[in-house]
């Protein structure tokens, strides 16, 4: 039998919201959480009527990481022949519309990933990021060694991931891990008009700009600056680039067509 669900969905404006919602364990993220998290963002990537993507959690606590009570027992035969972490835990990266952590409260261990994996986290004063793994006698297991290191650094990450310090939202600020902090209150209505402006620009250049910031981290500078300049140039074959320069010589507002 499957639980009741366990994110919130709704559509507000053009920003589709995911809301994680097992507040009872601190949205700690079990396979039916994952799965669907995973299927709510495929159905927003696929929305015409949506241009941009929040996933939230509560006041408490964005996600307290991969649920350790879920997988206390398995085996290594488990984890290994069931594709664990593996299945469904990386869908968001399959997501070509921009994606907004706005996290507040923990953000701990597949949770902290889970922020990372998305295109960029906005924080609340309450938030707290951590890999605290090593307390139980793994290490991060989505992603965590490595985008955190590539986010703030060698040291700062080694001293987290091997000693299990959380780093409040102020510190997180300062080593960039996160774009902006913001107050508790004030998280959601931020997060939104990130994702307003967003929605209000066009759609095509949108997506390219995700996918040329995300070849930063996949390939030497030479080849990064020669993807960007072919996404440059190829998004002069669109109608949103005639209307947005044109816009801009009248002095009016563009009118994208997303074309
Ligand atoms: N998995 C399962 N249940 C969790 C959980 C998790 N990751 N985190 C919290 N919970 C549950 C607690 O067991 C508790 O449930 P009960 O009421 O049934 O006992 C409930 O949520 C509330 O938690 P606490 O009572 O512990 O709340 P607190 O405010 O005292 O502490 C906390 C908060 C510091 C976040 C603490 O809950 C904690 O340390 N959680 C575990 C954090 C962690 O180790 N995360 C990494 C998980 S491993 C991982 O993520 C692997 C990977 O890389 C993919």
């Amino acid at each position: 039998m499957t639980e009741a669900s366990m994110i919130l969905v709704e559509t507000i404006g053009r920003v589709g919201v995911v809301r994680l919602n097992r507040p009872k364990a601190l949205n700690a993220l079990c396979a039916q959480l994952m799965q669907e998290l995973g299927a709510a963002l495929l159905a927003f990537d696929k929305d015409p009527a949506v241009a941009a993507i929040i996933v939230t959690g509560s006041e408490k606590a964005f996600a307290a990481g991969a649920d350790i009570k879920e997988m206390k027992d398995k085996t290594f035969p488990d984890v290994v022949f069931n594709d664990f972490i593996g299945a469904h835990w990386e869908t968001v990266l399959e997501v070509k519309k921009p994606v907004i952590a706005a996290v507040a409260g923990f953000a701990l261990g597949g949770g902290c990933e889970l922020a990372m994996m998305c295109d960029m986290i906005l924080a609340a004063d309450n938030a707290k990021f951590g890999q605290p793994e090593i307390n139980l006698g793994i290490i991060p297991g989505a992603g965590g060694s490595q985008r955190l290191t590539r986010a703030i650094g060698k040291s700062k990450a080694m001293e987290m991931i091997l000693t299990a310090r959380m780093m409040d939202a102020a510190e997180a600020e300062r080593a960039n891990l996160v774009a902006r902090v913001v107050p508790l209150a004030d998280l959601m209505a931020e997060a939104l008009k990130i994702g307003e402006k967003i929605a209000s620009l066009s759609g095509p250049s949108v997506a390219i700009a995700k996918d040329a910031v995300n070849a930063a981290f996949e390939t030497t500078l030479t080849e990064g600056v020669k993807t960007e300049r072919r996404m440059f140039l190829g998004l002069f074959a669109t109608a949103d680039q005639k209307e947005g320069m044109n816009a801009f010589a009248e002095k009016r507002r563009p009118n994208f067509t997303h074309r």
